[in-house]
């Protein structure tokens, strides 16, 4: 098939939500949909065998967070869907942006019981400025949950786009009778409890008998619809895609409710992939050499594996299985024999993969957050971004002996983006992240994954901003200057770290052509 064929069929997408609101339920669902599992309980079962299997995730486990995300790929109506879980909890966010830079659209769940919650909210702003299409979906409608107008009225107020309902429920809880399917036009019927798939029933507004079997939810329904239509703009396919439209969906993951209608909503409604920007040009995806950007990076995600897979995202071409491909920071080539993509627990060797497509690479630290992939070319892409640490802990080996293994884990975890790592000129350490619950599980990972025993302590740091300067000269002078107050992250990028905040105003202030940034982009 063609390259534009391929990239047309292809969609990609990160679900987001606040922990709890149903995301592991829906991502079941859509997988069982879509036929690439066939029985519920897989994903469920995968996030609880992880735990079994891995010691660290144990304090995933006891906070009923998920640390890792992963990617699952499935066929859906002849597309091919590349979905991106993200960890709910806000401590992992800085993983979560790194995953929305590799999806073309992203899909929210809310509970209906809670509406937009506090995680959400800080999601939703990532994707705002990105500029990411929101499909939305409002779970659990077989609970007493929030009123569907009040809903809507907090999305308007928050989102910062237009939320428009594409279908509109008929009741809740022990009372939910269906789905109003605005565009269809038909009442999708709510069974309580049902899990088989394919077996749907609807009524349609002309069939009086099969409204009136709805009972009273339905007039009180029909009022809202009439009350939404009149007052909300219609759906429009462009809005959507230039994120200021939302299309709401509202259902029950759990009862394989609704469900249909957000996989169509994917097909129907998100952009296949576009072109990305890098340094030195924009690539477009149907672009015949193959160009791909490393998005993520995990350690040790399989005991018996005891390898990194570097997730790339294909950008632009056809990858196949074993052609030798660069990595543009070091030149090196590499000829990737076992790519992997991920279903479940499975790992699938693939042995091709078009743009919109994520492909994880096992190697053993050549590959680095933020490396882009190429057959030959020098390119950089850019988006790929690390935010100012917000917290601070020294670190400290307990056995000397193994100074050099916990520098070696560090390197590692630094960089997967699970700690930031920064080095001061005299071999101090300094480790700084976004949540504090990365230090626990950077805790855990030295002991478990690299049997190095540390001791991360408080610190008295409490900002880093990364500092650099057009004039290479001044860069110099204020980095001897201040050579106490000087560190290094792993990529050598030189940062100020301050202990109070008005030492921050002071050096902005005596050195006014120095700029301080809270994040580093890639390149
Ligand atoms: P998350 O990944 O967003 O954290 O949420 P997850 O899918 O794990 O769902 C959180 C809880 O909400 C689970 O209950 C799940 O069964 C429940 N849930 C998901 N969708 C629906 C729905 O449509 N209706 C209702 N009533 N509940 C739903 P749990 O008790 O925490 O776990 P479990 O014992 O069911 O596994």
């Amino acid at each position: 098939m063609s390259i534009q064929t391929e990239v047309a069929r292809r969609r990609s997408f990160a679900i987001i939500s606040h922990p709890d609101a149903g995301k592991t339920t829906l991502t079941e669902k859509l997988l069982l949909f879509s036929g690439a599992i066939q029985i519920a309980g897989t994903v469920r079962a995968r996030k609880a065998s992880r735990f079994a299997t891995s010691d660290w995730m144990e304090i995933e486990k006891q906070r009923g967070i998920s640390v890792a995300s992963s990617v699952m790929q499935f066929v859906y109506r002849d597309c091919v869907i590349n979905l991106l879980d993200t960890p709910g909890h806000q401590d992992f966010s800085e993983d979560t942006y790194r995953v929305l830079t590799a999806v073309d659209a992203a899909l929210m769940v809310i509970d209906g019981a809670n509406g937009i919650e506090p995680q959400t909210m800080r999601l939703l702003k990532i994707c705002r400025a990105r500029n990411i299409p929101i499909v939305t979906f409002v779970n659990k409608f077989d609970r007493e949950v929030r009123e569907p107008l009040d809903l809507l009225d907090e999305l308007e107020r928050e989102l910062g786009m237009t939320p428009v309902p594409l279908t509109w429920p008929i009741g809740m809880g022990s009372r939910f009778r269906g789905v109003f399917d605005l565009r269809e036009n038909r009442v999708r019927i709510f069974r309580a409890g049902e899990d088989r798939i394919g077996e749907e029933s609807f009524v349609s507004p002309d069939d009086a008998a099969g409204m009136a079997a709805l009972g009273p939810e339905w007039p009180q329904a029909e009022a809202e619809i009439e009350l939404v239509q009149g007052a909300s703009e219609p759906f429009d396919p462009q809005a959507f895609v230039s994120a200021t439209q939302t299309p709401v969906y509202f259902g029950s993951a759990i009862n394989n409710f609704g469900v249909r209608e957000v996989l169509d909503a994917i097909v129907d409604f998100c952009p296949p992939p576009g072109a990305k920007h890098a340094e030195q040009r924009e690539v477009e995806p149907t672009e015949d050499a193959f160009t791909g950007v490393v998005f993520k990076v995990q350690a040790n995600m399989d005991p018996q594996h005891r390898d990194r897979v570097a997730f790339v995202r294909v950008c632009s071409g056809h990858f196949e299985r074993g052609m030798p491909i660069v990595n543009a920071r070091t030149k090196r080539t590499l000829r990737p024999h076992n790519v992997v993509t991920f279903l479940s627990q499975r790992r699938d060797i693939v042995d091709e993969a078009w743009p919109g497509d994520i492909i994880g690479i096992p190697n053993h630290g050549t590959l680095r957050l933020g490396d882009t992939l190429t057959q030959g070319e020098n390119l950089q892409f850019t988006g790929l971004p690390w935010f100012a640490p917000e917290a601070f802990r020294s670190i400290e080996v307990v056995d000397p002996m193994k100074a050099k293994q916990l520098r070696a884990a560090l390197d590692q975890l630094g960089d997967e983006g699970a700690i930031q790592v920064f080095r001061f000129d005299d071999g101090q350490m300094l480790l700084g992240a976004v949540g504090v619950l990365q230090f626990e599980v950077v805790a855990h990972r030295l002991a478990a994954e690299y049997g190095v025993a540390a001791r991360i302590g408080p610190s008295t740091y409490i900002a880093a901003r990364w500092v650099s300067c057009d004039d290479e000269a001044e860069l110099e002078r204020f980095i001897s200057y201040n050579e106490a107050r000087i560190a290094r992250d792993t990529v050598d990028a030189p940062a100020y770290l301050a202990k109070m905040l008005v030492e921050l105003e002071v050096a902005k202030e005596r050195w006014p052509k120095i700029r301080f940034s809270a994040f580093r982009e890639f390149g």
